[in-house]
C-alpha cells in the first residue's frame, strides 16, 4: 500500500508514520504534502528521502474546492492508497474527502468524541478530566467525527498546563498512529486501545 501524509507544521506524526513503515510492514510512505512550505517537516520527510509537495492554502484564500482541486493533484500523481493526515490543519471538504473515503485516517488530540475541534488541552483542563489522550479515526466530512480506529490515554496531573499535557499526549500519537496504520493497512478496521 502507498500511503500520502498531508502535514501543515513539525511533522512528528509524519515521522513516527514514515518510520514505522519498514520491513514487512504492508505499506510505505509515497509522498508527504503540506499546505504550507515553511512546514518543518518537509525538510524531515526531503532528509528520508520521500517525495514532497506544496500546496499553499492562501492564494485559494475562501474558495476551498479550487484548493482542494490542487491539493489532490500531487495525491493522484503519487498513486496513493491511503491518505493520512498528520498534523494537517485546513478543513477538508466533502469533495475532497468522498474522493478518499474509506481509507483516509486522521489522529486528533483528545479521547474523541470529547472536543472536537481545537485547544483540545486546555478544554480538558478546564473540564477538570482526570483523563486525556488521542484518537486516530478515518475521515468523513465531519470534523473530527469518522468511525474509531484507535485511542491511547494519559493521565491528568496535578498542575499540567496545557503544553505539558500536550507533550505528554503527542509520545502516544507517536505510537497509536503507526499502530493503526500498520493493521489499516492490512485491512483490519478493529479498534486499538492502547494504555
Ligand atoms: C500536534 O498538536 C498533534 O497533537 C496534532 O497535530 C499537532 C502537530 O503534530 N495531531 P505534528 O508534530 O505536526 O505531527
Amino acid at each position: 500500500k502507498r500511503v500520502a501524509i498531508l502535514i501543515s507544521g513539525g511533522g512528528s506524526n509524519m515521522v513516527a508514520l514514515v518510520d514505522s513503515m519498514s520491513g514487512d510492514h504492508p505499506a510505505r510512505p509515497c509522498l508527504v504534502l503540506s499546505n504550507d512550505a515553511g512546514a518543518g517537516g518537509l525538510e524531515k520527510a526531503r532528509a528520508r528521502g520521500i517525495a514532497t509537495a506544496v500546496v499553499d492554502h492562501r492564494p485559494f484564500a475562501g474558495d476551498r474546492p479550487a484548493f482542494e482541486a490542487e491539493l489532490v493533484k500531487p495525491i493522484l500523481e503519487a498513486g496513493a492508497d491511503i491518505v493520512c493526515l498528520a498534523g494537517f490543519m485546513r478543513v477538508l471538504t466533502d469533495g475532497f474527502v468522498s474522493q478518499f473515503q474509506g481509507r483516509m485516517l486522521n489522529i486528533h488530540p483528545s479521547l474523541l468524541p470529547k472536543y472536537k475541534g481545537l485547544h483540545t488541552h486546555a478544554r480538558a483542563l478546564e473540564a477538570g478530566d482526570a483523563e486525556h489522550g488521542c484518537s486516530v479515526h478515518e475521515v468523513t466530512a465531519r470534523l473530527d467525527d469518522g468511525p474509531i480506529l484507535g485511542q491511547a490515554r494519559v493521565p491528568v496531573l496535578p498542575g499540567d498546563t496545557p503544553d505539558a499535557l500536550a507533550a505528554r499526549v503527542l509520545v502516544q500519537e507517536h505510537r497509536l498512529y503507526p499502530a493503526v496504520l500498520r493493521k489499516f493497512a492490512a485491512g483490519d478496521r478493529t479498534p486499538i486501545i492502547l494504555t
